[in-house]
Formats: C-alpha cells, sequence, structure tokens
C-alpha cells in the first residue's frame, strides 16, 4: 500500500491545498480540497482539528495563504500585500498554542516582504508574487520532512531492541510533513532492526491516540497496544514501557513543553517509576520569546467535546466544563529534547540554546 500524504499541494498557483481529514479517521478516509475562495473553510480545517499536530498546522496554514491570495492573483500590488496580510493575520487566529502555526505564518509574512521591496508597482505581478509565496510554503513543507528524518535519527539512538515504548496523542506522519516526531524516531528505530512494542494512550477528550496514533502505527505493521488514559500508570508499574516519547507544541526557553492535555501527567507517571521521558520537536517548536511554561497560552475548546464527544452525550447536559486542550510538562521531568541538531540533556536554557543554535 501507497504510504498517506497527510498534506499536499496540488497544482500551480491557481492549485490546492490538500489535506486528510482527521476527523473522520479511522472510519473514513477522505482527503478534502481546498482552491480559491476556500479561506474559510482551511482556517475551520485547523480550527476544528481536520488537520492537527503542530508542524502540519504550521504546513496547512502556509498554504492557506496561498489559497487566501488566489482571489488577487489579478491585483495591483497595493490590493496583493494587503489581501495577502489579511489572510495571514486571519489565520494566525485559527488556533493559540502551538508555536510552528506562527512560525510558518512570520515566514510567509517575511517573504511578502521581501518581495513588496524587490518590485515597484510598476512591475509588479501578482501572479509571479503568488508563485513566490507558494515556493515558501512547499519549502517549509519540505524542510518539515527532513526535520522529522533528523529528529527520528537522533532518538532512534535512545531506543533498544525489545523495548516497550509508551506515547501521549499523535505525534507522527498525519501530525507533520514527513514521518512525525515521537513516531519517527519509533519508525527509524524499527528500520533499523529494533523490535518496538509502542502502547498508545487514547488521548482523552479527541482520542488522538486511539483513532489517528494506532491507525498510523498499524499502516506500517509497528506492534502498538491501546490503553485508556487512565491505565498508563498500571503499564508502567507492570514493567511493559522503558521509555515515554511525545510531541510538542510550544516549548519555552528553560524547557518547560506544552503537548497534549494528559502529556504532564504522564510525565509524573514515568518519574514516579523511573521510566526516561523523552520529547520530540523541530526547533521551530521552541518559542523564545517565553521564558517559563506558565507564559504559553493554553488553548480552551467547546464543552461539547467533552460531554458530547462524538456524537452521544456522555454528562448531564447543564455540568460545569474545563477544557484545556494541552499542559506544560517542567523541564525537571524531562529526559531529553530531541531536535534534528541533536538531543538536548539535561534540559537547561544552556544547552538549549547551544543545540538550537546550531546550524
Ligand atoms: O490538538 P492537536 O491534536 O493538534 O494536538 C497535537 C499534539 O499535542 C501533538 O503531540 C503535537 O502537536 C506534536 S505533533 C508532531
Amino acid at each position: 500500500m501507497e504510504r498517506m500524504v497527510s498534506i499536499r499541494w496540488e497544482g500551480s498557483t491557481d492549485g490546492f491545498l490538500c489535506l486528510i481529514d482527521q476527523t473522520l479517521l479511522p472510519l473514513e478516509y477522505v482527503e478534502l480540497k481546498f482552491g480559491c475562495g476556500d479561506l474559510e473553510k482551511v482556517y475551520e480545517a485547523i480550527q476544528k482539528l481536520r488537520v492537527r499536530g503542530a508542524p502540519a498546522i504550521g504546513i496547512a496554514a502556509a498554504y492557506g495563504v496561498c489559497v487566501g491570495i488566489q482571489d488577487f492573483l489579478d491585483a495591483d500590488k497595493e490590493r496583493f500585500f494587503s489581501g495577502c496580510s489579511k489572510c495571514i493575520s486571519y489565520l494566525r487566529k485559527s488556533r493559540p498554542t502551538a508555536v510552528n502555526l506562527f512560525w510558518a505564518l512570520d515566514r510567509m509574512s517575511r517573504k511578502l516582504q521581501e518581495i513588496e521591496k524587490m518590485y515597484t508597482p510598476e512591475q509588479f505581478s501578482a501572479r509571479m508574487a503568488a508563485e513566490m509565496l507558494l515556493a515558501e510554503a512547499k519549502e517549509i513543507h519540505q524542510q518539515d520532512r527532513c526535520l522529522c528524518a533528523a529528529i527520528g535519527k537522533h532518538g532512534a539512538a535512545l531506543l533498544k531492541d525489545d523495548m516497550g515504548v509508551l506515547t501521549h496523542c499523535n505525534a507522527g506522519a498525519l501530525a507533520t510533513g514527513g514521518d512525525g516526531t515521537a513516531l519517527a524516531v519509533i519508525y527509524t528505530a524499527v528500520a533499523e532492526g529494533k523490535k518496538i512494542h509502542v502502547y498508545a494512550d487514547e488521548t482523552r477528550p479527541l482520542l488522538q491516540g486511539a483513532r489517528l496514533t494506532t491507525w498510523e502505527l498499524m499502516q506500517r505493521n509497528i506492534p502498538v497496544t491501546l490503553i485508556c488514559d487512565n491505565m498508563a500508570a498500571k503499564v508502567m508499574c507492570e514493567g511493559r514501557v522503558q521509555a515515554v516519547m511525545v510531541g510538542a507544541d510550544r516549548i519555552t526557553r528553560n524547557g518547560d513543553t506544552a503537548n497534549k492535555i494528559g502529556t504532564y501527567g504522564v510525565a509524573c507517571l514515568a518519574a514516579m517509576h523511573k521510566i526516561p521521558f523523552y520529547v520530540a520537536a523541530p526547533t521551530s517548536t521552541f518559542d523564545f520569546s517565553l521564558h517559563r511554561g506558565e507564559e504559553i497560552p493554553i488553548e480552551e475548546r467547546d464543552r461539547a467535546e467533552i460531554i458530547k464527544g462524538f456524537g452521544m452525550r456522555t454528562a448531564p447536559e447543564n455540568v460545569q466544563v474545563y477544557n484545556p486542550a494541552f499542559d506544560v510538562t517542567p523541564a525537571e521531568l524531562i529526559h531529553g529534547i530531541i531536535t534534528e541538531n541533536g538531543i538536548i540533556t539535561p534540559v537547561t536554557e544552556e544547552n538549549i540554546l547551544r543545540v538550537c543554535q546550531q546550524k
């Protein structure tokens, strides 16, 4: 079977952003297409988690800008630039926590400024500008594929033959432009000939682990056992896992890491059982403007996700609900952060800066 591609661009500047609708997996495999006039639909796809996972959100948003500017392909310089800037500002509001969204849109914005400086209004061609922006989005995508491969290679050295590895949420090919971050480590270790058994937390409330991680691993014939989130302690206590490997949505200067709600609990359990807890993330997931985890904006999502997840009501209609989509794992619980430049360990600000600044 051919490898699934979670995000792709089809055609040239008047082409389409194509995304697998991750809200339908594993029951249905549907590819959505977004073209001219579909900017709001791209926003909705990010907001509703049809595309999700920090790096994938960034890539989708970069291509989303290319969808948005399709309305301005015959515009003059002024209209093109104001239209494009509005698309970028609009997409920035789609989700708050994953810094990769802002990182990718900042890159698109810098490219736009470069183009603005390059051409006078008389020389300017909107189609040429659109081509340059599409090239930038494709580069963001291509770079992510390489980052995933490098993370996989560095991280695989940490895994030994016959290990059980617990993961939370989905940090795989569905969540990135390549093979994932946490799951790339597992794919690489398996490709190197190691036998790895994955324990996937189901990841309430939206079940990214149950619906996506198990599906993705099974596509690649990697042994996986699904557990409810509240079973992790027992699985660890029974000696079934020797490492925890998760992704990240934003990491502050000191190494505090925001990832899917429940990750912090898993890190506490891992510490209790003396199991190493690793985060795998590209350096674009670091937010050097923030010093500590408390500063990370945490998305709060609709109460319906908890009381009416996937259609059926499972709690009294008017019960009070708190639904933060992410939590922050303090740096001291993290054994190492696996980046494309190598592994940051111990996780200190000094080591983070040293590894992230390597070219
Ligand atoms: O709400 P989601 O599904 O976008 O949350 C995703 C996660 O928390 C992932 O672990 C993280 O983005 C890393 S993906 C490589």
